[in-house]
């Protein structure tokens, strides 16, 4: 009967299918992408590499990179049509429906749309991958009332990247750290947009369909939204260049204990599946402290510190990927509202990655729902 039926809210706890592509240990703080720590794929890859990894399931030899990075390169340019589509988009709109959008123009306009061959999927995902920085860039740009730069083929992914951003060549070691990023970002089992992305194709939908879906979810602040949501509380706080990091530490743990105290849910922090902390966090936060360091503001750590004391102190409760993440893109120069956009580029590689395995083993997902509306009943005159 009713009553005795299980349901698990938000599909907590429940293992709704198998994966290769990566493995979340929460009781070792662990991450495995194919196998592989993805401590050691930050310090060693480059995001291109991982990319790979993560659709073969193999890293590449030297001429399979080359062959991939060619036509990655091949493919980061906007299509004229594409431009006039993101152009008539309001600049009101979220940067993260422009990308929705685009994933649907990219799909429309790709002759291979309706193929879900292993084949096409793969060329199809690598062509996503390769546009969307192009997309994420352009529309920050047109949002400032600058120009579009052009991707140079001369340049990997990540320095690419930071070039279409901002019409100039990043430091090495900002490339670097954005590199980090978005290996972190790449991949994480079965989270809310992945797993959007894997219903979609259990329909036998296509995959820029799956994508765009995906791209839906990931806008939430509960989910991608959240490394906009930690800028905005450091925006909040208040960034004062001028000040020691020991005040701006006090500060900030100041207003943690007031917002926890308003029973404030804290973007950043917490996470689903990990309880002890986030396997990526270490690595980005090494990351960001490069950026501190790299363009001179402690202050920034004194906020970090602050936050997370305080919420430690009280709640016991730790930071996710998206704590270290906002401040790290913040000080790269983009603007807060683009921070999703990034991620979104990045997990492009996981979600289709996903999208292949789903196409591989397929079954419907379709779960039961346990009915607590009125109990039957009858028109009247029926
Ligand atoms: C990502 O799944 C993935 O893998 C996602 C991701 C990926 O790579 O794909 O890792 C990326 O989405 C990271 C998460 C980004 N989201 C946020 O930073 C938003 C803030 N965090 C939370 O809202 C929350 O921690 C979630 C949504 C991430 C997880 O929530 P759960 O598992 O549903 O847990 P819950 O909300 O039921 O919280 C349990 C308890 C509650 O307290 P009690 O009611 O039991 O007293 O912990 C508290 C919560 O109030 N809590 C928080 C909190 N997170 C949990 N309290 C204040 N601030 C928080 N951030």
């Amino acid at each position: 009967t009713e009553s005795q039926t299980e349901v698990r809210k938000g599909l907590a706890g429940v293992v709704a299918d198998y994966t290769a592509v990566s493995k979340v240990n929460p009781e070792t703080n662990s991450l495995l992408y194919r196998g592989y720590p993805v401590q050691e794929l930050a310090a060693s890859c480059s995001m291109e590499q991982v990319a790979l990894l993560l659709w073969t399931g193999e890293l590449p030899t030297e001429e399979e990179l080359a062959e991939f990075t060619a036509r990655e390169r091949a493919h980061r340019a906007l299509t004229p049509e594409l431009k006039a589509i993101v152009d008539a988009l309001p600049t009101t709109c979220h940067p993260m429906d422009v990308c929705r959008t685009a994933a649907s123009v990219l799909g429309a306009q790709d002759p291979e749309a309706e193929d879900s061959s292993p084949e096409a999927n793969l060329r199809k995902a690598q062509k996503l991958f390769a546009a969307m920085p192009a997309v994420v860039c352009y529309d920050q740009r047109r949002r400032r009332g600058q120009e579009p730069v052009a991707p140079r083929e001369d340049l990997g992914y990540s320095a690419n990247f930071l070039w279409m951003a901002f019409g100039e060549e990043a430091d090495p070691a900002v490339v670097e750290a954005f590199n980090v990023s978005m290996i972190l970002y790449a991949e994480h089992s079965f989270n809310a947009s992945t797993f959007t992305a894997r219903v979609v194709t259990s329909t036998l939908s296509d995959l820029h369909s799956a994508v765009t879906a995906a791209i839906g979810a990931l806008k939430g602040p509960l989910h991608g939204g959240a490394n906009e949501a930690v800028m905005e509380t450091f925006e909040e706080l208040g960034i004062r260049a001028d000040e020691s990091p020991a005040d701006a530490e006090a500060r900030a743990k100041a207003w943690m204990e007031e917002a926890l105290a308003a029973k404030k849910k804290i973007m950043g922090f917490g996470h689903r599946v990990y309880k002890h902390g986030d396997s990526r966090v270490p690595t980005m936060k090494a990351a960001l402290d490069r950026m501190i360091d790299h363009y001179g503001r402690p202050e920034l750590l004194g906020l970090y510190n602050g936050l997370e004391k305080a919420m430690g102190e009280a709640k016991d409760i730790k930071p996710n990927l998206d704590y270290p993440a906002g401040p790290t893109y913040w000080l790269m120069g983009f603007d807060i509202p683009t921070f999703t956009p990034l991620f979104v580029a990045a997990r492009i590689t996981g979600w289709t990655a996903h999208v292949m395995e789903q196409v591989a083993a397929n079954s419907l997902i379709r779960p039961l729902s346990e009915y607590n509306g009125p109990d039957e009943r009858h028109v009247p005159g029926a």
